[in-house]
């Protein structure tokens, strides 16, 4: 059987030219996933990028008209709801020119400039696993079907940077109630778009593509789970993971799958793609904790972009009252 009962993709060798093999030993091997070197290695996930670094951010991209996709869901966005932080919103220009999407490249500023690949129309999504019928659904269909909402959340990164940032989406659990899950769904993984030509980051064996991320079924009904498909009141841009990503503000950003194709429901626990790359440093859970250092960096405190100084990261990331019962009698250092 594929790996997560998926159908199957194509495998990284059949892409993996022998020159991009090479590279990927290099990279890994100064990325400290390789040869257990990683202390040498303080910035990013792996380390190779920070604002400031090399290439000035590139030039902020025009907001898009939230009426170039399937208007009516666009016209009536739900907004306030309970779950919004007050906090200062972390600018546009910063949530759509600092971004973390390796297919589109690995500096922060690489995904904007080079998102213009991605298509994110037409785009079907594939539901199935464990649900009594599987199903191929348009993406303008799902925000049809269950309207959207704003919701102004916290985001942290693991690499200690976190924003403030308006999506607009839906609840994941409309979606899960819809495809009617088996009793034996225990847990729903999300898959990225493989396209090479789309995602020409997929060309490097940088992580084992696609970009897979998963949660627990109580973690993915849980209100503040949302499917996002846009921010600022506008659909998604590409380097934001139009036109689909997931939204789980008490977690690490990394749970965030970007340009969703698969959702996928399974009895077992998903093979998330950092925790594949190196499972000493990224787990299945990633809950924002300060209390848990990751073998890098201390969890402590966090850069809200934009500001100045640092500030305390708070246990799931301020979420606690709407997410800790899940979590009762675990241990979050174990399960991290
Ligand atoms: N999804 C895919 N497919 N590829 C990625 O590299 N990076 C993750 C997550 N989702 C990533 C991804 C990480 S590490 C973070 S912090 C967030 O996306 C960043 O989201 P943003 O760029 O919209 O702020």
């Amino acid at each position: 059987m594929a790996r997560n009962d998926l159908p199957p993709d194509p495998k990284g060798s059949e892409i993996t030219s022998q020159e991009a093999y090479k590279y990927r030993r290099t990279f890994l091997k100064q990325a400290g996933l390789f040869a257990g070197t990683s202390a040498l290695w303080g910035g990013g996930l792996i380390a190779l990028s920070s604002r400031g670094q090399a290439d000035p951010p590139p030039a902020p991209p025009p907001v898009p008209r939230a009426d170039s996709v399937s208007g009516d869901a666009w016209k009536n966005v739900r907004r306030p709801t309970p779950y919004d932080t007050s906090e200062d919103k972390t600018a546009f220009d910063d949530v759509t020119t600092y971004n973390n999407f390796y297919e589109l490249g690995l500096g922060k500023a690489d995904p904007a400039r080079n998102a213009e690949t991605l298509k994110p129309r037409p785009w079907t999504v594939k539901i199935g696993g464990e649900v009594e019928k599987s199903v191929e659904v348009d993406v303008d269909e799902l925000t049809k079907r269950f309207g959207l909402e704003e919701r102004i959340y916290r985001m942290r990164c693991v690499e200690a940077w976190s924003m403030v940032i308006p999506w607009v989406g839906f609840p994941l659990a409309k979606l899960v109630k819809w495809a009617r899950p088996t009793s034996r769904a225990k847990f729903v993984l999300m898959k990225t778009l493989f396209d090479p030509e789309q995602l020409p980051g997929q060309r490097r064996s940088v992580l084992d593509w696609p970009y897979v991320e998963g949660l627990r079924i109580d973690e993915a009904v849980n209100p503040l789970t949302l499917m996002a498909v846009g921010l600022y009141g506008a659909p998604l841009l590409g380097q934001n993971g139009a036109p689909l990503r997931l939204v789980v503000p008490w977690k690490y950003g990394f749970k965030g799958v970007k340009s969703i194709t698969q959702i996928w429901f399974t009895d077992r626990m998903p093979r998330n793609t950092w925790r594949v790359a190196n499972g000493r440093e990224y787990g299945f859970y990633a809950n924002v904790n300060p209390e848990v250092p990751h073998p890098r960096w201390s969890q402590a405190t966090e850069r809200r972009i934009g500001t100045v100084g640092r500030i305390d990261t708070q246990m799931f990331n301020g979420y606690g009252e709407y997410v800790a019962d899940m979590y009762a009698g675990m241990d979050l250092k174990k399960n991290f």
